[in-house]
């Protein structure tokens, strides 16, 4: 049914989001180096605003009738964002970063789609925090931009 649908891929952005909020922490801590400063900061800072989702997507969960998950029911696929051996590889952190925005971006998109003619509530919730997917990943867009010039 597709109101299971739509339960099931809430949890889904839940565990993704959670799962950022842990990388992007990482990230903020494990960078070296002058040029990292401004992309640690950035991180750090987006943190709050990905946990915000977390407990906004967890929060609709209960109202339309579903139990958020524990995290030993959550999945894990940031691949691109685990820590490297380098940690002054900056541009391998950014393109993570923009690689799980894309991610977040599409799982959100899926979402609206389940949602169109059946849950307005869910959807308009979910197309707010896709816009700010969208400029998270316009943010980093601009750093590779930068970072990658030799
Ligand atoms: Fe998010
Ligand atoms: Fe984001």
């Amino acid at each position: 049914m597709k109101r299971q649908s739509i339960l099931r891929e809430l949890s889904v952005a839940y565990a993704m989001e959670l799962e950022t909020v842990q990388n992007y922490i990482a990230a903020s801590v494990n960078l070296d180096g002058v040029r990292s400063d401004v992309i640690k900061k950035a991180l750090a800072a987006d943190v709050p605003t990905e946990l915000q989702h977390a407990q906004q997507l967890a929060a609709r969960i209960k109202t339309i009738g579903g139990i958020v998950p524990g995290s030993l029911a959550l999945p894990r696929g940031q691949k691109s964002l685990q820590p490297k051996k380098d940690t002054t590889d900056i541009v391998a952190v950014i393109k993570g970063v923009i690689a799980a925005e894309e991610a977040a971006i599409a799982q959100y998109t899926k979402i609206i789609r389940l949602c169109d003619g059946l849950d307005y509530v869910t959807q308009d919730l979910v197309i707010q925090i896709l816009g700010g997917e969208e400029d998270h990943r316009r943010e980093f867009i601009g750093f590779l931009k930068e970072y990658e010039q030799p």
